[in-house]
């Protein structure tokens, strides 16, 4: 039979090439790869539990949409919308804590992790798994591709699936997660995990000359130019590997090992690579950055048809618990 999948994402941040590599992609692609219905959304109710300023949790949704959009996602084959548009999932998120323990919560990772951060928790923090459940089963989605940051979450959107079924009746569909083991850490320019809090992200839209800029500043070591180096060691590599074919790679692989190949090539092959392989997808963003109004409609029309589908959800669960 085919499977309805859902997954969202966080409006947090300026979105870079760890997040393309390691979410992004995999996410378009459902939309080629999957024969049933596929959902995605700017899970923006989530982004506020770490009450971020106002005009940067607009300005991250909206950039979100356009570079999801530019990367290749098709509205006609993935229903793209804002999570704040569809009113029901609040009303789900309050009918399922109604039925949620408090040690249950208690254990969640994610509230745990935030805490020992130095964040102050608030109620919508410490709710967040609930408010992803719902956005989970009010779709009825069958799987739900997540990185593995979230299986727990999963795990507790499969209880409260199952709790309410065995209080009040079938009505969710007890999603799987599709947890993918096979994606790579990307490395940042420091050679840690690629991240937003880390300050050492290539963006995905960069600006060329600011790009460029940050790869010429990736430290390297002090091997003289003449000297062959290790390319595995290299983490200049690790991130031309990403944007190269086997054959590139192995050619660039070559050089590193012959000598008289300094890090500064290097550094210019990777921001080649870059712009070549991103430059369609910044063609497709430059043209979509000067019709705004089509991507509203978008996520207008994502919205109705999630709505459409959330509505007859909530009406079961209305009925089911008495509501009605
Ligand atoms: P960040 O670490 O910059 O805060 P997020 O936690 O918002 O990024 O990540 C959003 C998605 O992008 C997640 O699914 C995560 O697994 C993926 N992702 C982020 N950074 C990387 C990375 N360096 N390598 C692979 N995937 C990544
Ligand atoms: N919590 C997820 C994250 O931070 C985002 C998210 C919210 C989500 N609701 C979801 C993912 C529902 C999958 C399904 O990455």
């Amino acid at each position: 039979m085919a499977k309805r999948i859902l997954t969202g994402i966080q409006p947090s941040g300026i979105l870079h090439i760890g997040n393309y590599f390691g979410a992004m992609k995999s996410s378009i692609e459902l939309q080629n790869q999957n024969p049933g219905e596929t959902y995605l959304f700017i899970a923006d109710l989530h982004s506020l539990t770490v009450n971020p300023k106002p005009e940067d949790l607009r300005m991250h949704a909206q950039r979100l949409a356009l570079d999801y959009l530019a990367c290749g996602l098709d509205p006609e084959k993935t229903a793209f919308f804002r999570q704040s548009d569809i009113p029901g999932v609040c009303e789900l998120t309050w009918i399922l804590n109604t039925i949620t323990g408090l040690g249950f919560l208690e254990r969640a990772h994610s509230y745990k992790d935030k805490i020992a951060k130095g964040f102050i928790p608030n109620n919508g923090l410490f709710s967040y798994p609930v408010l992803m459940a719902a956005d989970i089963l009010i779709y009825k989605s069958d799987q739900v591709p997540v990185g593995k940051d979230q299986k727990q979450h999963l795990e507790m959107t499969r209880d409260l699936a199952i709790k309410f079924n065995q209080m009040y009746g079938d009505v969710f569909v007890v999603p799987e997660p599709i947890i993918s083991e096979a994606v790579a850490v990307v490395p940042g320019t420091d050679g840690q995990k690629m991240s937003k809090s880390y300050n050492n992200t290539i963006e995905l839209f960069g600006e060329e000359k600011a790009v460029r800029k940050k790869i010429m500043s990736i430290p390297t070591d002090s091997t003289p130019m003449e000297a062959p180096k290790d390319p595995d060691k290299c983490n200049i590599f690790a991130l031309y590997r990403l944007f190269a074919t086997p054959e590139q790679t192995g050619a660039l692989a070559s050089r590193y090992r012959a000598g008289n190949f300094g890090y500064g090539h290097a550094k210019q092959a990777l921001f080649e690579a870059y712009m070549d392989y991103f430059a369609s997808m910044r063609k497709r963003r430059e043209e979509l950055e000067k019709n705004p109004g089509y991507i509203q409609e978008v996520l207008r029309k994502g919205a109705e048809r999630a709505n459409r589908l959330a509505e007859q959800t909530l009406d079961e669960v209305r009925k089911a618990v008495g509501l009605r």
